[in-house]
Protein backbone atom coordinates (compact mmCIF):
# COMPACT_ATOMS: atom_id res chain seq x y z
CA UNK A 1 0.00 0.00 0.00
CA UNK A 2 2.99 2.48 0.68
CA UNK A 3 3.65 2.62 -2.99
CA UNK A 4 0.79 4.30 -3.82
CA UNK A 5 0.79 7.06 -6.65
CA UNK A 6 -1.97 8.98 -7.55
CA UNK A 7 -2.23 9.82 -11.33
CA UNK A 8 0.26 12.44 -12.16
CA UNK A 9 2.52 13.12 -8.75
CA UNK A 10 5.72 14.01 -9.17
CA UNK A 11 8.33 15.12 -6.53
CA UNK A 12 10.51 18.18 -5.68
CA UNK A 13 12.58 18.68 -3.14
CA UNK A 14 10.99 15.05 -1.31
CA UNK A 15 7.60 17.29 -1.41
CA UNK A 16 4.70 15.15 -3.24
CA UNK A 17 3.19 17.25 -6.05
CA UNK A 18 0.20 17.59 -8.66
CA UNK A 19 0.88 17.11 -12.05
CA UNK A 20 -0.40 20.79 -12.71
CA UNK A 21 2.71 22.17 -11.13
CA UNK A 22 5.53 22.62 -13.32
CA UNK A 23 8.80 23.41 -12.78
CA UNK A 24 8.57 26.75 -14.65
CA UNK A 25 5.66 27.54 -12.34
CA UNK A 26 7.99 26.97 -9.72
CA UNK A 27 10.66 29.30 -11.46
CA UNK A 28 8.15 32.02 -11.86
CA UNK A 29 6.83 31.71 -7.99
CA UNK A 30 10.36 32.31 -6.64
CA UNK A 31 10.60 35.47 -8.17
CA UNK A 32 7.48 36.32 -7.49
CA UNK A 33 7.53 39.66 -5.86
CA UNK A 34 5.17 39.88 -3.08
CA UNK A 35 3.57 43.51 -1.94
CA UNK A 36 3.70 44.82 2.00
CA UNK A 37 -0.22 44.61 2.08
CA UNK A 38 -0.79 41.31 0.42
CA UNK A 39 -1.49 38.31 3.12
CA UNK A 40 -0.38 35.04 2.89
CA UNK A 41 -1.99 31.71 4.72
CA UNK A 42 0.04 29.56 5.52
CA UNK A 43 -1.58 25.94 6.28
CA UNK A 44 -1.35 22.37 5.80
CA UNK A 45 -4.13 21.19 4.13
CA UNK A 46 -7.19 20.38 5.93
CA UNK A 47 -6.35 22.39 8.88
CA UNK A 48 -9.05 24.76 8.41
CA UNK A 49 -8.01 26.38 5.02
CA UNK A 50 -10.65 27.33 4.02
CA UNK A 51 -12.50 28.58 6.92
CA UNK A 52 -9.55 30.75 7.46
CA UNK A 53 -9.76 32.27 4.22
CA UNK A 54 -13.60 32.89 4.41
CA UNK A 55 -12.65 34.49 7.55
CA UNK A 56 -9.71 36.95 6.33
CA UNK A 57 -11.66 37.96 2.72
CA UNK A 58 -14.90 38.98 5.16
CA UNK A 59 -12.14 41.04 7.25
CA UNK A 60 -11.01 42.84 4.40
CA UNK A 61 -13.64 43.40 3.22
CA UNK A 62 -15.96 45.03 5.24
CA UNK A 63 -17.42 41.46 6.82
CA UNK A 64 -19.52 41.61 3.66
CA UNK A 65 -21.11 38.14 3.38
CA UNK A 66 -23.11 39.46 0.59
CA UNK A 67 -20.25 39.33 -1.73
CA UNK A 68 -19.42 36.77 -0.22
CA UNK A 69 -21.94 34.92 -1.44
CA UNK A 70 -21.62 36.14 -5.00
CA UNK A 71 -18.67 34.02 -5.97
CA UNK A 72 -16.81 30.95 -4.64
CA UNK A 73 -14.22 31.45 -2.52
CA UNK A 74 -11.69 29.93 -4.46
CA UNK A 75 -11.91 33.07 -7.03
CA UNK A 76 -11.88 35.62 -4.33
CA UNK A 77 -8.36 34.45 -3.47
CA UNK A 78 -5.43 33.72 -5.00
CA UNK A 79 -3.57 30.05 -4.67
CA UNK A 80 0.09 30.34 -4.26
CA UNK A 81 0.01 26.47 -4.47
CA UNK A 82 -2.20 26.44 -7.65
CA UNK A 83 0.56 28.38 -9.48
CA UNK A 84 3.22 26.15 -7.67
CA UNK A 85 2.86 23.89 -4.71
CA UNK A 86 5.96 24.81 -3.91
CA UNK A 87 5.39 25.91 -0.15
CA UNK A 88 9.02 26.09 1.02
CA UNK A 89 10.35 28.64 -1.56
CA UNK A 90 12.72 30.54 -0.67
CA UNK A 91 11.42 33.74 -1.96
CA UNK A 92 8.34 33.40 0.78
CA UNK A 93 10.95 32.70 3.43
CA UNK A 94 12.83 35.75 2.22
CA UNK A 95 10.13 38.02 2.32
CA UNK A 96 8.59 36.80 5.83
CA UNK A 97 12.15 37.48 7.13
CA UNK A 98 11.99 40.38 6.25
CA UNK A 99 8.59 41.24 7.57
CA UNK A 100 7.42 42.37 3.98
CA UNK A 101 4.20 39.98 4.26
CA UNK A 102 1.72 39.46 6.73
CA UNK A 103 1.49 35.98 7.22
CA UNK A 104 -1.28 33.75 8.66
CA UNK A 105 -0.27 30.35 9.99
CA UNK A 106 -3.02 27.77 10.19
CA UNK A 107 -2.71 25.03 12.21
CA UNK A 108 -4.60 21.74 13.35
CA UNK A 109 -4.21 18.80 15.51
CA UNK A 110 -2.39 16.61 13.81
CA UNK A 111 -5.06 13.51 14.29
CA UNK A 112 -7.96 15.36 13.22
CA UNK A 113 -6.05 16.53 10.03
CA UNK A 114 -4.91 13.52 9.22
CA UNK A 115 -8.17 11.99 8.90
CA UNK A 116 -9.40 14.82 7.09
CA UNK A 117 -7.07 14.07 4.79
CA UNK A 118 -7.98 10.67 4.27
CA UNK A 119 -11.75 11.66 3.26
CA UNK A 120 -9.97 14.18 1.18
CA UNK A 121 -8.24 11.17 -0.75
CA UNK A 122 -11.28 9.74 -1.17
CA UNK A 123 -12.58 12.06 -2.73
CA UNK A 124 -10.81 14.11 -4.69
CA UNK A 125 -9.91 13.01 -8.76
CA UNK A 126 -6.58 14.34 -9.11
CA UNK A 127 -5.74 12.59 -5.93
CA UNK A 128 -6.90 9.17 -7.81
CA UNK A 129 -9.87 8.66 -5.59
CA UNK A 130 -8.37 6.92 -2.69
CA UNK A 131 -10.01 3.82 -2.14
CA UNK A 132 -8.33 1.87 0.72
CA UNK A 133 -8.87 1.62 4.19
CA UNK A 134 -7.73 3.97 6.86
CA UNK A 135 -5.02 1.67 7.92
CA UNK A 136 -3.63 1.97 4.25
CA UNK A 137 -3.62 5.80 4.79
CA UNK A 138 -1.76 5.65 7.61
CA UNK A 139 0.88 3.85 5.66
CA UNK A 140 1.40 6.58 3.16
CA UNK A 141 1.78 8.82 6.22
CA UNK A 142 4.00 6.51 8.24
CA UNK A 143 6.64 6.89 5.00
CA UNK A 144 5.84 10.62 4.39
CA UNK A 145 4.25 9.65 1.33
CA UNK A 146 1.54 11.92 1.24
CA UNK A 147 0.78 15.43 -0.68
CA UNK A 148 2.52 18.29 0.75
CA UNK A 149 4.70 16.00 2.58
CA UNK A 150 4.86 15.12 6.27
CA UNK A 151 2.71 17.43 8.97
CA UNK A 152 5.53 17.82 10.77
CA UNK A 153 8.36 18.91 8.59
CA UNK A 154 5.95 21.49 7.36
CA UNK A 155 4.93 22.86 10.52
CA UNK A 156 8.49 22.29 12.12
CA UNK A 157 9.35 24.67 9.21
CA UNK A 158 6.60 27.42 9.87
CA UNK A 159 6.21 27.68 13.46
CA UNK A 160 10.07 29.10 13.26
CA UNK A 161 8.71 32.06 12.34
CA UNK A 162 5.66 32.52 14.65
CA UNK A 163 6.50 34.66 17.18
CA UNK A 164 7.47 37.43 14.21
CA UNK A 165 4.72 40.44 14.27
CA UNK A 166 4.20 39.64 10.82
CA UNK A 167 3.11 36.74 11.43
CA UNK A 168 0.23 35.38 13.21
CA UNK A 169 -0.70 31.36 14.17
CA UNK A 170 -4.59 30.39 14.22
CA UNK A 171 -5.56 27.25 15.12
CA UNK A 172 -8.70 25.13 13.92
CA UNK A 173 -9.46 24.28 17.45
CA UNK A 174 -9.49 28.05 18.64
CA UNK A 175 -12.01 28.98 15.91
CA UNK A 176 -14.24 26.26 17.31
CA UNK A 177 -14.45 27.77 20.80
CA UNK A 178 -14.16 30.98 20.50
CA UNK A 179 -14.68 32.46 16.80
CA UNK A 180 -15.15 35.91 18.08
CA UNK A 181 -11.35 36.16 20.15
CA UNK A 182 -10.33 34.72 17.07
CA UNK A 183 -12.47 37.65 14.90
CA UNK A 184 -10.85 40.36 17.23
CA UNK A 185 -7.16 38.83 17.26
CA UNK A 186 -7.09 38.58 13.57
CA UNK A 187 -8.69 42.07 12.99
CA UNK A 188 -6.51 43.85 15.28
CA UNK A 189 -3.06 41.78 13.60
CA UNK A 190 -4.62 43.00 10.08
CA UNK A 191 -5.59 46.55 11.15
CA UNK A 192 -9.07 45.98 10.41
CA UNK A 193 -12.21 46.53 12.64
CA UNK A 194 -15.89 45.28 12.41
CA UNK A 195 -18.97 46.50 13.74
CA UNK A 196 -20.42 44.48 16.21
CA UNK A 197 -23.59 44.11 14.47
CA UNK A 198 -20.89 43.23 11.24
CA UNK A 199 -18.98 41.00 13.34
CA UNK A 200 -22.38 38.81 14.43
CA UNK A 201 -22.97 38.42 11.11
CA UNK A 202 -19.89 37.23 10.30
CA UNK A 203 -19.53 34.57 12.91
CA UNK A 204 -22.97 33.19 11.40
CA UNK A 205 -21.58 33.16 8.89
CA UNK A 206 -19.18 31.00 9.23
CA UNK A 207 -20.60 28.31 11.49
CA UNK A 208 -20.56 24.70 10.01
CA UNK A 209 -24.41 24.73 9.27
CA UNK A 210 -23.58 27.61 7.41
CA UNK A 211 -20.54 26.90 5.33
CA UNK A 212 -21.12 23.40 4.79
CA UNK A 213 -24.68 24.36 2.68
CA UNK A 214 -22.95 27.53 0.95
CA UNK A 215 -21.84 26.47 -2.56
CA UNK A 216 -19.64 29.64 -2.51
CA UNK A 217 -17.01 27.73 -0.08
CA UNK A 218 -18.64 23.92 0.37
CA UNK A 219 -16.68 23.29 -3.32
CA UNK A 220 -19.62 21.58 -4.09
CA UNK A 221 -19.16 23.73 -7.71
CA UNK A 222 -16.00 22.38 -8.22
CA UNK A 223 -15.22 19.41 -10.61
CA UNK A 224 -11.94 18.16 -9.20
CA UNK A 225 -14.01 16.13 -6.42
CA UNK A 226 -16.82 13.21 -6.32
CA UNK A 227 -19.11 13.84 -2.96
CA UNK A 228 -20.50 10.45 -3.20
CA UNK A 229 -17.21 9.64 -1.57
CA UNK A 230 -17.55 12.38 0.89
CA UNK A 231 -18.09 16.64 1.15
CA UNK A 232 -15.44 18.31 1.85
CA UNK A 233 -16.87 20.59 4.05
CA UNK A 234 -17.45 16.97 6.46
CA UNK A 235 -17.94 16.99 9.65
CA UNK A 236 -16.00 20.03 11.20
CA UNK A 237 -15.21 18.46 15.04
CA UNK A 238 -12.76 18.00 16.88
CA UNK A 239 -11.97 14.91 17.86
CA UNK A 240 -13.04 12.07 14.88
CA UNK A 241 -9.38 10.69 14.88
CA UNK A 242 -11.15 8.45 17.86
CA UNK A 243 -13.17 6.65 15.07
CA UNK A 244 -10.14 6.13 13.12
CA UNK A 245 -6.47 5.79 15.17
CA UNK A 246 -5.28 2.55 16.72
CA UNK A 247 -3.21 2.97 19.87
CA UNK A 248 -0.36 2.19 17.92
CA UNK A 249 -0.87 4.92 15.58
CA UNK A 250 -1.62 8.01 18.20
CA UNK A 251 1.33 7.07 20.11
CA UNK A 252 3.23 7.28 16.64
CA UNK A 253 1.38 10.61 16.56
CA UNK A 254 1.66 11.81 19.55
CA UNK A 255 5.69 11.15 19.90
CA UNK A 256 6.32 13.06 16.33
CA UNK A 257 3.89 15.37 18.74
CA UNK A 258 6.26 15.96 21.34
CA UNK A 259 9.26 16.32 19.76
CA UNK A 260 8.24 19.07 16.84
CA UNK A 261 5.11 21.30 18.10
CA UNK A 262 5.28 21.11 21.43
CA UNK A 263 9.08 21.52 21.50
CA UNK A 264 8.89 24.58 19.21
CA UNK A 265 6.34 25.86 22.20
CA UNK A 266 2.83 24.93 20.54
CA UNK A 267 0.05 22.83 22.25
CA UNK A 268 -2.83 21.68 20.37
CA UNK A 269 -5.73 20.00 21.80
CA UNK A 270 -7.08 16.95 21.12
CA UNK A 271 -9.75 15.95 23.20
P1 LIG B 1 -13.24 17.62 8.46
O1 LIG B 1 -12.86 16.81 7.26
O2 LIG B 1 -12.62 17.09 9.72
O3 LIG B 1 -14.70 17.79 8.60
P2 LIG B 1 -9.39 22.73 4.54
O4 LIG B 1 -10.29 23.88 4.24
O5 LIG B 1 -8.05 23.11 5.05
O6 LIG B 1 -9.36 21.76 3.41
O7 LIG B 1 -10.03 21.97 5.80
C1 LIG B 1 -11.24 21.26 5.70
C2 LIG B 1 -11.65 20.89 7.11
O8 LIG B 1 -12.13 22.08 7.78
C3 LIG B 1 -12.80 19.89 7.12
O9 LIG B 1 -12.62 19.09 8.27
C4 LIG B 1 -13.99 20.82 7.23
O10 LIG B 1 -15.15 20.21 7.70
C5 LIG B 1 -13.46 21.83 8.24
N1 LIG B 1 -14.25 23.07 8.23
C6 LIG B 1 -14.48 23.91 7.19
N2 LIG B 1 -15.31 24.89 7.55
C7 LIG B 1 -15.64 24.67 8.84
C8 LIG B 1 -16.48 25.34 9.79
N3 LIG B 1 -17.18 26.42 9.45
N4 LIG B 1 -16.57 24.83 11.04
C9 LIG B 1 -15.85 23.73 11.38
N5 LIG B 1 -15.04 23.05 10.54
C10 LIG B 1 -14.94 23.51 9.28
Amino acid sequence: MADYRFPGEWMKDGMILQQNVTSETITKLESFEMSEDDVLIAAYPKTGITWTQELVWLLNNNGDTKEALSQPVYHRTNYLEFNSDYVHSGLEMKQIEAGKVKVIVVIRNPKDTLVSLYHFYRMALPLGLFEKSWDDFFELYKVKHLIYGDYFQWYSTWLQYKDKPNVKLVKYEDMHHGMSDVINDLSLFLGKSLSQDVAANVMNHLTFDSMSGNDMVNYKRSPFFDFKFSSFIRKGIIGDWKNYFSQIQSELIDKSYRNTIEALGVSLEFI
